[in-house]
């Protein structure tokens, strides 16, 4: 500020018929100037941001379509829901499952967990052994049946076959649906 004062004074000591406090044409032209790179630059900025947010864009989380469960053994009878939330899947234990004409053999499938009607994620309700789906009210049987509700179609099973090192192994890229016959596939099914 002092610096300001005593420059202002030095030129009104060179010209003082000049008022110190008065902006010169040329000083007004310079500031216009550099006020007017000021925006250019800040402009360019945004823009270049702009390219840089286009190039990259974002990127989804896709858990893997083939995932590894365990052994067979560590699944009691009934509806497994560890792979749910990071895999889409509930894993089945049963004693037996006419729907894929296995009546009376003991076995493992592997279910989506989307909803046939709009894609919601039905919750499993152990004491009444069913999946619900929030969205609709849509009603499965832990087979995967649908029995309640808008949903025109069982839901879809996984491709379930034991790896070599002796886990289950499934593989989301086959699905089997029923309303196709397609749980007879021998690989919709893991006998155990
Ligand atoms: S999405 Fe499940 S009942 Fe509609």
């Amino acid at each position: 500020m002092a610096t300001t004062e005593a420059s202002q004074q030095a030129t009104y000591s060179q010209n003082p018929s000049r008022d110190p406090k008065k902006v010169t044409r040329r000083e007004a032209v310079t500031g216009a100037l550099l006020a007017g790179w000021g925006l250019f630059l800040t402009g360019a900025g945004v823009g270049t941001l702009g390219i840089v947010r286009f190039l990259m864009p974002n990127v989804l989380y896709e858990p893997p379509a083939t995932f590894k469960a365990g052994a067979p053994s560590n699944f009691a009878v009934g509806v497994d829901e560890s792979f749910k939330d990071t895999n889409g899947t509930w894993i089945v234990r049963t004693e037996t499952d006419p729907l894929s004409g296995r009546d009376g053999i003991p076995g493992i499938f592997a279910l989506s967990t989307v909803c046939t009607h709009l894609g919601c994620i039905p919750a499993y309700q152990p004491a009444a052994s069913k999946f619900k789906c929030p969205c609709h009210g849509s009603g499965f049987r832990t087979s995967g049946m649908n029995f309640e509700g808008p949903a025109p179609r069982p839901l879809e099973r996984w491709r379930i076959v034991l790896a070599l090192d002796g886990q289950i192994l499934v593989d989301k890229n086959q699905k089997y649906q029923w309303e196709k016959g397609q749980w007879v596939n021998p690989e919709a099914f893991l006998k155990i």
